[in-house]
């Protein structure tokens, strides 16, 4: 079987900084309880979808070494497009100047993951190089002046172009796509309207089900827990990527995170937290990666690929 492997990693993000004690100006709540309870410092806010993910797309078609024209596919995993539509596939793809099919999905924060299972099974079915972006803007959809939700959420794009693996054990390993719809309302937004969460159960709920996708992307690919070198998870809460590595019986330092200083920014978490892991040498060739993903639906992904062509 054919695997995609990432031969380009872009990101991009908000324009501004906002930090804790920002927040603390206009809102009851203090930078001591936001870092205790969530792990964010700041997070940035301000960009389209279009600017977002189109200046990450850019980074990660050059680093792949190839031309827009070259791509066979676009998919942005977006739940807040800049319009009803058309897509933010269609404005990125004129923008970089492709002229291979677009399309959004939203599954929400699980949406990055979605995508690359998707490419996986194009590249599969004979696509030579699939562009997958993850871009949200959720500032336009938080009330600002309600603190259970306003602490958390961020903008911020991350792309990644996949191709066919050169060496065969390089890769996509295994992908699991799931959907939880009972759990609907527990996160959502109506048209006109802002975030509406119940925090608390999105926590319980969100540790079960990452567990449960990781543990059936290992036994697809017949590895173990301890085979795995780096998490990749969704960035929402560092309290949710703590429990989640404990019952996973994977060493925390073995996540990588980036919601220090993004916040949660739902299609853009993974591969920005990617990029950050990337950078500092946290992931290497021939590393098996875990990526994790869940939201609002509740929607949730993983992918089990090995690190590098
Ligand atoms: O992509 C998925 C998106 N969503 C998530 O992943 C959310 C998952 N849930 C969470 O991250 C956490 O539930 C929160 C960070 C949202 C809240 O943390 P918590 O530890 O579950 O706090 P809580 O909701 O139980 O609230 C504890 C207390 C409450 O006060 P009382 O009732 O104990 O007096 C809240 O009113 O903290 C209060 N509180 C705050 N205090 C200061 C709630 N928000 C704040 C705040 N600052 N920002």
């Amino acid at each position: 079987m054919t695997r995609a492997a990432i031969t380009g990693l872009g990101t991009a993000r908000g324009h501004k900084v906002v930090t804790n004690h920002d927040l603390a100006q206009t809102l009851d709540t203090s930078d001591e309880w936001i870092v205790e309870r969530t792990g964010i410092h700041e997070r940035r806010v301000g960009g389209s979808c279009l600017e977002l993910g189109g200046q990450a797309a850019k980074i990660a078609l050059k680093q792949a070494e190839i031309d827009a024209t070259e791509l066979d596919l676009i998919i942005c995993s977006t739940c807040t497009p800049d319009q009803v539509f058309p897509a933010v596939s269609n404005r990125i793809q004129n923008e970089l100047g492709a002229s291979c099919g677009a399309f959004d999905l939203n599954a929400a924060c699980s949406g990055f993951t979605y995508g690359v299972s998707l490419a996986q099974s194009q590249i599969t079915a004979g696509m030579e190089r699939v562009l997958v972006i993850g871009v949200d803007t959720l500032s336009r959809f938080t009330d600002w002046d309600d603190r259970s939700t306003a602490i958390l959420f961020g903008d911020g794009a991350g792309a990644v172009v996949l191709e066919p693996a050169i060496r065969d054990d390089r890769g996509v390993l295994s992908t699991y796509m799931g959907s939880e719809g009972r759990f609907a309302d527990l996160l959502i937004c109506d048209f006109g309207d802002y975030i509406k969460m119940d925090g608390k159960e999105v926590f319980r709920q969100a540790v079960r089900v990452m567990v449960s996708a990781s543990q059936r992307v290992l036994a697809d690919a017949g590895l173990e827990a301890s085979d795995v070198a780096a998490v990749i998870p969704h960035q929402a809460n560092f309290r949710i990527i703590e429990s989640a590595m404990k019952r996973l019986d994977i060493p925390l330092e073995k996540a990588a995170t980036v919601l220090e200083t993004t916040g949660n920014t739902s299609s853009a978490s993974i591969p920005l937290a990617m990029d950050e892991a990337v950078s500092k040498g946290a992931i290497n060739d021939g590393d098996v990666v875990l990526l994790v993903g869940f939201g609002a639906g509740m929607s949730v992904a993983a992918a089990l690929l090995r690190w590098g062509q």
